[in-house]
């Protein structure tokens, strides 16, 4: 409960670097996520240093192509300046955890109802393993931003990452250098419903 309590989303970070073996051990935590029919569907890339800059230099491609160019998200623009600002906090976080679902494939692919229900309980256990990532690396005291916005540069980081299944977003990882107030909830009784008999 502390660090279910205590995570939050993180945009602003020191420069100083994470440990390898704190490394390790979140994502170790990751590993230990339920998943459907334990497929554990997971794959995490780590990107620091160079290999960092250069991926991020290639999303930043994909979101300048989504504005300016040809938009393979055309009712999502209003989200695009979010996209940028998240892509500064994934330039300013030292690590980069890119996720993957390994029996996923591209979001512009059509699928069938039956490969829709295989991929949402896959959704579901990758974000079981994310979560497990979050509150793992904050009770070793990191901060974390779980990202979506790659979702914009979907072909641009797929194509240079050598992804086979399907990229379904990234984790920011690194020592905080903000600690914002919590961000507000729903009220309980709007979002739990008890029913007897
Ligand atoms: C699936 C998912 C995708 C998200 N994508 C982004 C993102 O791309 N950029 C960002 O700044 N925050 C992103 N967030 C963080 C949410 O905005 C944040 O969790 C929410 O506002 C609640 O704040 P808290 O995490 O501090 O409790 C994402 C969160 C989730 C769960």
């Amino acid at each position: 409960m502390n660090a279910i309590a205590a995570r939050k989303s993180i945009r602003k970070y020191k420069a100083e670097d994470v440990k390898k073996e704190d490394i390790e051990t979140i994502l170790r935590a990751g590993m230990l996520a339920p998943s459907a029919k334990n497929r554990q569907p997971w794959k995490y890339i780590i990107y620091t240093g160079a290999a960092k800059k250069n991926l991020l230099d290639v999303m930043e491609r994909g979101l300048y192509r989504e504005r300016d160019g040809e938009r393979r998200l055309p009712n999502s623009q209003h989200g695009l300046p979010d996209a940028f600002h998240t892509l500064r906090i994934m330039r300013q976080a030292p690590v980069l955890i890119m996720i993957e679902n390994t029996n996923g494939q591209s979001p512009y692919r059509e699928i069938d109802p039956e490969q829709r229900i295989t991929e949402i309980c896959d959704t579901l256990s990758i974000g079981a393993s994310v979560e497990n990532i979050l509150l793992a690396a904050t009770e070793l005291g990191y901060g974390t931003l779980w990202i979506a916005n790659t979702c914009f540069a979907y072909e641009e980081l797929t194509a240079s990452m050598g992804t086979k299944g399907q990229l379904v977003g990234a984790i920011s990882l690194g020592v905080a250098s903000e600690h914002p107030s919590p961000r507000p909830r729903k009220d309980f009784s709007e979002v739990v419903e008890f029913r007897q008999e």
